[in-house]
């Protein structure tokens, strides 16, 4: 199965962590499509960790807490295809998942039958309580074969937090998404160094596998398991979904979509950041740090001939952050100018052939698309 765009869609961890239960999910779905975040393209409805019974049954198979979900699993998937979205599972490698239920090690062809019969599209799949004599890359390479061979078309995503130096393999296991780094928090430093932990390995990145820089935390608003009260403000939201957005990363919303505020359905919604982040070429962009690793630039080729501008200030304080065309190449007896678009401003810079340069608040950014004139 090919997945030509990085996958889009909404995990439980960030906000609820173990408090889910067929009502989070299902109220989740049910506003993924009221404010529009489905027909945006955010489909997939991901269960995280703390979903299941600490034991098997009898015939060895996962159990989903009856109390948490009254109605199991197939009824509950049966209501998000209702509402034209999928729906996401997780697991683990290994013999227990983070939280402490049942992993899927030694288990791998019983269970993804059992998420298969479930109508599960998408699992992700962790690397908690793996045993130090087994190698990742054939456990992961083992429930990929074991989800290809129930048939059905499921979204495989490896969570092993970089280790391994996973992107190196992980593609040729047949994952689609792979987590690249530990987990999130919802602070501006978390989503900084997540990105530039990243700066020399997104090249592994492309059509059919991306790099996964774990979930959004845009708009959590300091509520949930993940959360940190008044850390965040709205310019760290911004920045953090263009960070992602300029590399091509998976879209996963963490936040509770019930109580999403309409600034944070704009942001994640913003066609423009969209269309860079699943622009069909899935080129990376060519990083920049001439004024210093605090104030970035990114430049990504897209198709048709376009490409995006991204100037970034990760300090502290108010600085001013550049493109410089001839560090990217771009001389200025080239012949032909750059055309540019902020897109969340609506500013227009044309006929760039030069040097040019922002003042941004602390942690924010801008971000251009932009066209060849003459
Ligand atoms: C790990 C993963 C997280 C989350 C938890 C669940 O820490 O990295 O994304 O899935 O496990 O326990």
């Amino acid at each position: 199965m090919v997945i030509s765009t990085p996958p889009m869609g909404w995990n439980s961890w960030n906000t609820f962590g173990d408090n889910i239960s067929e009502d989070v999910i299902k109220t989740i779905a049910d506003a993924m499509v009221s404010k529009g975040l489905k027909d945006a393209g955010y489909e997939y409805v991901v269960i995280d960790d703390c979903w299941a019974l600490k034991e098997r049954d009898k015939d060895g198979k996962m159990v989903p807490n009856p109390d948490r979900f009254p109605n199991g699993m197939k009824a509950l998937s049966d209501y998000i295809h209702s509402l034209g979205m999928k729906f996401g599972i997780y697991s683990c490698a290994g013999l227990l998942t983070c939280a402490g239920f049942p992993g899927s090690f030694d288990h791998e062809f019983t269970d993804a039958q059992t998420f298969a019969d479930w109508g599960v599209d998408f699992l992700k799949y962790d690397f908690c309580f793996f045993p130090k004599t087994a190698v990742g890359r054939n456990y992961y390479n083992r429930m990929s074969m074991a989800l290809k061979a129930t048939g059905r078309d499921i979204v495989f995503s490896a969570c092993n937090w970089g280790l391994d130096e996973v992107e190196k393999w992980i593609r040729s296991t047949g994952a689609h998404l792979y987590r690249s780094t530990g987990d999130i928090g919802e602070r501006f430093s978390a989503a900084r160094s997540i990105s530039m932990s990243q700066w020399d390995k997104e090249k592994y990145s492309a059509t059919g596998c991306y790099n996964d820089m774990d979930m959004l935390f845009c708009g959590m608003d300091g509520i949930g398991n993940v959360g940190h009260p008044g850390l965040c403000t709205d310019i760290d939201y911004k920045t953090h979904f263009a960070l992602w957005c300029m590399v091509g990363a998976p879209l996963m919303l963490g936040n509770d979509v019930r109580r999403m505020r309409p600034e944070m359905v704009d942001l994640v919604t913003n066609k423009d950041l969209l269309r860079i982040d699943r622009d069909e070429e899935c080129r990376v962009p060519i990083i920049t740090k001439t004024k210093g690793e605090m104030h970035p630039t990114y430049f990504k080729h897209l198709s048709n001939n376009e490409f995006a501008i991204a100037l970034f200030n990760f300090a502290e304080d108010e600085g001013r952050s550049d493109f410089r065309p001839w560090d990217i190449g771009f001389p200025k007896t080239a012949g032909f100018k750059l055309d540019l678009r902020e897109v969340f401003t609506g500013e227009e810079i044309k006929g760039v052939d030069d040097y040019f340069s922002a003042e941004l608040a602390p942690h924010d950014c801008k971000v251009y698309l932009g066209k060849y004139s003459v």
